[in-house]
């Protein structure tokens, strides 16, 4: 569990189901997810098990908590993969910086990492403005890689060093 200034960010539990589905329905949330809104109740608790077994040992992917209510998740679904998402109601205050920049220290305290990656869709300003402000930049571009719904959409990857580290 880390605790940063207004964020606790702990393991995944099952009943963070309706917290999640309230976020993983949300189109306008998962406008540049790798997967369509999800539509029923069973798909986010798929979702949400298999972020509790899979930081049921060391712990790279952290529930976003306010006020004790889940507003999302950051960190490695798979290292070195990151990734967030904050229900949109409590977007533009901070938190996914607040919450990335105590998770990104603890994935490098915690894991033998030469570097983070991303793989963010190149319309999606919000998680590029948000990566390059925690320090990652630009590596390469591709296109059609993924199949979300009907859309084939592109990737822009990015990386952040392990700090010190080359
Ligand atoms: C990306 C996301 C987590 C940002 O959450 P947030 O809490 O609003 O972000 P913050 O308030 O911490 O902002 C941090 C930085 O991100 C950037 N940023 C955030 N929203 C932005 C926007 N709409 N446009 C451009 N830059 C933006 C800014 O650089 C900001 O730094 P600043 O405050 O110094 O300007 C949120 O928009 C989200 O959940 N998006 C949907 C999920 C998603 O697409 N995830 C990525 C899949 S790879």
């Amino acid at each position: 569990m880390i605790r940063t200034e207004r964020l606790l960010l702990r393991r995944a539990r099952l009943d963070d189901v309706d917290a999640f589905h309230a976020i993983m329905r949300d189109p306008v949330a998962m406008r540049f997810w790798s997967t369509p809104p999800h539509t029923s109740l069973d798909e986010t608790r798929d979702w949400v098990a298999s972020m509790v077994e899979r930081s049921a040992g060391a712990c790279n992917d952290f529930v976003v908590e306010l006020d004790g209510r889940a507003i999302g998740k950051a960190g490695c679904y798979m290292l070195p993969e990151i990734g967030f998402i904050l229900h949109p109601d409590h977007w533009g205050r901070g938190y996914a910086r607040e919450a990335m920049t105590a998770v990104i220290a603890h994935i490098f305290a915690t894991n033998d990492l030469e570097k983070l990656v991303a793989d963010v869709d190149p319309r999606n300003r919000a998680s590029i403005g948000l990566l390059t402000r925690l320090g990652f930049s630009e590596t390469h571009r591709a296109r059609g890689t993924w199949q979300v719904g009907g859309e084939l959409c592109d990737s822009v990857y990015f990386a952040l060093p392990r700090p010190g580290g080359e």
